[in-house]
């Protein structure tokens, strides 16, 4: 290009053009040659091919909680003996937890079915033993009911107290039952619940609302009754209490105690659950683990 100047006039446009095309030419040439060294642009999305092979994802289908599958088949099982079910509120009047089942205000015997107040006559119910005193003030004899449902107390939350939990209430009541039909009743239940071989035995206890009063115990499944860690080397377990319902109730309920007797039992369902399955602590069933509870 910078000789240019030493031609003659006449030749230098025809010069001038043909230098100018081979420039362009040479700054063409090293475009293409950068364009190609460098990465090509990713695409900003990248479309998948529909695989139809690919196993699709399963809907999560929940089921019902462990304790209220049990509380149908302990309904089940009583239902076919003969007891409807009945429900109470589970806030209720201090009256019908405490007094009404022969509890007296301020009388000792109330710690152990001690509770949370709203008030000082309205309680969260520590015993489903509240459902008996509602049904016999509603109901003449006989009665036969079970009155399943959830429970509450202040206790220290272990392996095998919660402060809340479920119950189940058994009430009998009719001319000459006694507690052998108690037994009887007792042993079908948990021979249907846990196993065919099972035994039960009634120990002496104390309930307010019943004389006499029992603690049933069922043989360890575990050990057929020989003692082992599970139940503590007993050979026994403990199931609930028991017992001839007292006189004293009955005449809160307006029924006459010459005439009537009839039995009732209160059984922890919580309890009975970890027992069934080998299930180390209460706490399991209320952690909402689903690897726990879609066992069930
Ligand atoms: C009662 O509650 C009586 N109402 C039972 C009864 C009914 C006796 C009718 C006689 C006639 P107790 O306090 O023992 O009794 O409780 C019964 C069952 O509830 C216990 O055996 C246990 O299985 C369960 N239970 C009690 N407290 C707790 C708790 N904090 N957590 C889990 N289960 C509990």
């Amino acid at each position: 290009m910078a000789d240019m100047k030493a031609l003659p006039d006449a030749e230098r446009p025809k010069a001038g053009k043909a230098a100018n095309k081979f420039k362009q030419s040479i700054a063409a040439a090293i475009d293409k040659a950068l364009a190609a060294a460098a990465p090509a642009e990713k695409p900003k999305t990248q479309t998948v091919a529909f695989d139809p092979s690919v196993p699709g994802r399963r809907p999560v289908v929940g089921h019902r909680h462990p304790i209220a599958q049990m509380i149908d088949r302990i309904k089940d099982i009583f239902g076919r003996m003969g007891f409807t079910v009945a429900y109470g509120p589970e806030i209720e009047l201090a009256r019908n937890n405490f007094e009404a089942l022969n509890i007296p205000a301020d009388h000792p015997s109330q710690d152990a079915f001690d509770t949370f107040y709203f008030a000082d006559d309205v309680v969260l119910r520590s015993q489903t033993s509240t459902v008996q005193i509602r049904v016999m003030e509603n109901q003449k004899p006989p009665v036969r009911i079970i009155a399943p449902g959830k429970t509450y107390r202040p206790d220290t939350v272990d392996a095998t107290h919660c402060f809340m939990f479920h119950q189940v209430e058994g009430l009998y009541v009719d001319e000459g039952v006694s507690m052998a039909d108690l037994k009887a009743v007792l042993t079908m239940f948990a021979r249907e619940f846990f196993w065919p071989e099972v035994t039960i035995r009634f120990r002496p206890h104390f309930f307010p609302f019943t004389e006499p009063s029992v603690e049933v115990d069922v043989s360890c499944a575990l050990c057929a009754g020989k003692g082992c860690s599970v139940c503590s080397r007993k050979g026994w377990i403990e199931f609930g209490g028991a017992g001839m319902v007292d006189p004293n109730v009955f005449e809160v309920v307006g029924y006459d105690a010459e005439k009537y007797t009839g039995f009732a039992f209160g059984l922890g369902i919580d309890r009975l659950v970890m027992m069934k399955y080998g299930i180390d602590d209460i706490r399991r069933f209320f952690e909402n683990d689903m690897r726990f509870l879609s066992q069930f």
